[in-house]
C-alpha cells in the first residue's frame, strides 16, 4: 500500500512529519490532485520553481482553496478582497511592491540590528531564568511581532492588544482557509485592529513620524501614497506573513539542534553569527516554516508529467522541493554547513519574501543571544514527545515547546 492511498494535508500523521509524504509525491506523482484541498500539488523542486517564476501562467489573484473565492471565504471580514502584495499580479504587484520596498531596504534593516539584540538578549535572560520555560512564548512569538510593532509605529499603550490581534487573526487564517468561516472573537480582533490602524494611519498622515505607517501614508519622489483600505491589507499581510514564520523558523530550528546533537555541539564549539545564520538557513530548508503556496493556473499548462486544466488551484510545496535530492544532496540531513544556495522557503520570482532581510537578522541575532546564556538546552518533562504542530498546514512550527537547561 502506499503512503498516498490515503493522502490528505489535514491528516494527523501528514501534518506532524509531511517529509515521507512528500518523498512519496515526488517520485510516484510530481502532479497530484488533492480533494481535500482541490488543487493540483506540484512537489518536485523544478516544477515548484517554474511556477513561482511565471506568474503570467499562475496568477496570485483570485485562487480558490477548496473552491471557494477569497471573497467566498471572508476571512478577513472587508479586507478579503483588498489587494494587496500577495493577492496581486503585475502591473498591480510592481506599484504596491514599489511603494513598500522603500521600508525593507537591507540598509534599513540592518540599522535595526542593535535594537532586535536588546530585545532578544532580554527575552533570552527572561526566560532561562525559569527551570523549564516554553521556548516559543519565551522567545520565538514576541521577538517578530514586538519588532514588527515597533517598525510600524504601533503606540506602546496597544503593544498588548496588537499583540492579540494577531494572535487571534493568525488562528483565525488557519481555520477558515479549512472552513470557510471566522469566529466571532477573530471578527471582533480585526474590527479592533482595523479602527485602531485607521486612526493612527489618519494620525501620520497628518504629522509623519519615522515609522513604517507614515511612509505608507505619504507620497514621495512621485510615488503616490496607500489608501487607508490598503495600510490595513498591508499590515495584516505583515502580520501574517512576518510574524508566525519567524516565530517557527526559531521553534524548528531549535528542534532541529535538539535532535542533531553533533550538528548542535558544532554550533556550540563555534556559536559566531555566520553559524547561527548557516543554522537558520539550513533550517529553512530542512523544516520550511512556509509548507506550500497556492496559484491559479491562467490556462491549461504542461507539468509535473502532466496537464494542469487553466483556473485550477496549484499548490506548491515548497517544503517537499527543498528536500528534493535532485537539488539537495541527501536532503533529509540536518547539515548547517551544506550549500542552501536555492531555497524556495521565501519563495522565488516577484513575490520573494519582502521580509527575508529582517528574518536574516533576526533569527541569527536570536540564537547567537541564545547560545551565549543557555548553550545546551534539551526537553523538559512536560514536553510531550508528538510536537504539536497546531491547525494550519501551510505554515508549520511547534505550538509550544517546553526546554530546559541540560
Ligand atoms: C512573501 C516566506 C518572513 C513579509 C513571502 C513568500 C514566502 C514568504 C514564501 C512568498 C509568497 C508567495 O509567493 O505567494 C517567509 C518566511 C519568513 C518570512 C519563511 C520567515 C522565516 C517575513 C517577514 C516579513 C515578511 C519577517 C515582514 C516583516 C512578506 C511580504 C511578502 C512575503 C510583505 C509579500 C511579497 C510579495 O508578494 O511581493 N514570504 N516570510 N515575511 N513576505 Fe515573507
Amino acid at each position: 500500500m502506499s503512503l498516498l492511498d490515503h493522502f490528505d494535508f489535514f491528516h494527523p500523521e501528514v501534518h506532524n512529519n509531511p517529509y515521507p509524504y512528500f518523498a512519496e509525491l515526488r517520485e510516484k506523482a510530481p502532479l497530484f490532485w488533492t480533494k481535500s484541498l482541490q488543487a493540483h500539488v506540484l512537489s518536485r523542486y523544478e516544477d515548484v520553481a517554474y511556477v513561482l517564476k511565471n506568474p503570467a501562467l499562475f496568477s496570485s489573484v483570485d485562487i480558490r482553496v477548496n473552491g471557494m473565492r477569497p471573497q467566498d471565504r471572508n476571512e478577513l471580514g472587508e479586507l478579503s478582497s483588498v489587494t494587496n502584495l500577495v493577492n496581486s499580479d503585475p502591473p498591480i504587484h510592481t506599484r504596491l511592491r514599489g511603494l513598500v520596498s522603500r521600508a525593507f531596504l537591507p540598509k534599513r534593516i540592518s540599522e535595526m540590528e542593535p535594537r532586535v539584540r536588546e530585545l532578544s538578549r532580554g527575552l533570552v535572560a527572561e526566560m532561562t531564568a525559569q527551570g523549564e520555560f516554553d521556548f516559543m512564548d519565551g522567545l520565538a512569538s514576541p521577538l517578530p511581532v514586538t519588532i514588527i510593532a515597533e517598525m510600524l509605529g504601533i503606540e506602546i499603550s496597544r503593544r498588548r492588544d496588537f499583540k492579540r490581534w494577531s494572535d487571534s487573526l493568525m488562528s483565525a487564517t488557519a481555520e477558515s482557509l479549512r472552513t470557510g468561516k471566522m469566529s466571532e472573537e477573530a471578527t471582533r480582533s480585526a474590527g479592533e485592529m482595523f479602527a485602531y490602524m485607521k486612526e493612527i494611519a489618519e494620525k501620520r498622515r497628518l504629522e509623519p513620524k519615522g515609522d513604517l505607517i507614515s511612509l505608507l501614508v505619504q507620497s514621495s519622489e512621485g510615488v503616490e501614497a496607500l489608501s487607508p483600505a490598503e495600510v490595513n491589507s498591508f499590515a495584516v499581510l505583515l502580520l501574517i506573513a512576518g510574524n508566525e514564520t519567524t516565530t517557527n523558523l526559531l521553534g524548528n530550528s531549535l528542534l532541529a539542534l535538539i535532535r542533531h546533537p553533533e550538528q548542535y555541539e558544532w554550533l556550540r564549539n563555534n556559536p559566531s553569527r555566520e553559524a547561527c545564520a548557516a543554522v537558520a538557513e539550513e533550517t529553512l530548508r530542512y523544516d520550511s516554516p512556509v509548507v506550500g503556496l497556492m496559484r491559479r493556473a491562467t490556462q491549461d499548462v504542461e507539468l509535473g508529467g502532466g496537464k494542469v486544466p487553466a483556473e485550477s488551484t496549484v499548490m506548491v510545496l515548497v517544503a517537499s522541493a527543498n528536500h528534493d535530492p535532485r537539488k539537495f544532496p541527501n536532503p533529509e540531513r540536518f547539515d548547517p554547513q551544506r550549500d542552501t544556495n536555492g531555497t524556495l522557503s521565501f519563495g522565488h520570482g516577484i513575490h520573494f519574501c519582502l521580509g527575508a532581510p529582517l528574518t536574516r537578522l533576526e533569527a541569527p541575532v536570536a540564537l547567537q543571544e541564545l547560545m551565549e546564556r543557555a548553550p545546551r538546552l534539551g526537553f523538559a518533562s512536560r514536553q510531550p514527545e508528538r510536537i504539536d504542530y497546531g491547525s494550519s498546514f501551510f505554515l508549520r512550527g511547534p505550538r509550544s515547546l517546553w526546554l530546559r537547561k541540560s
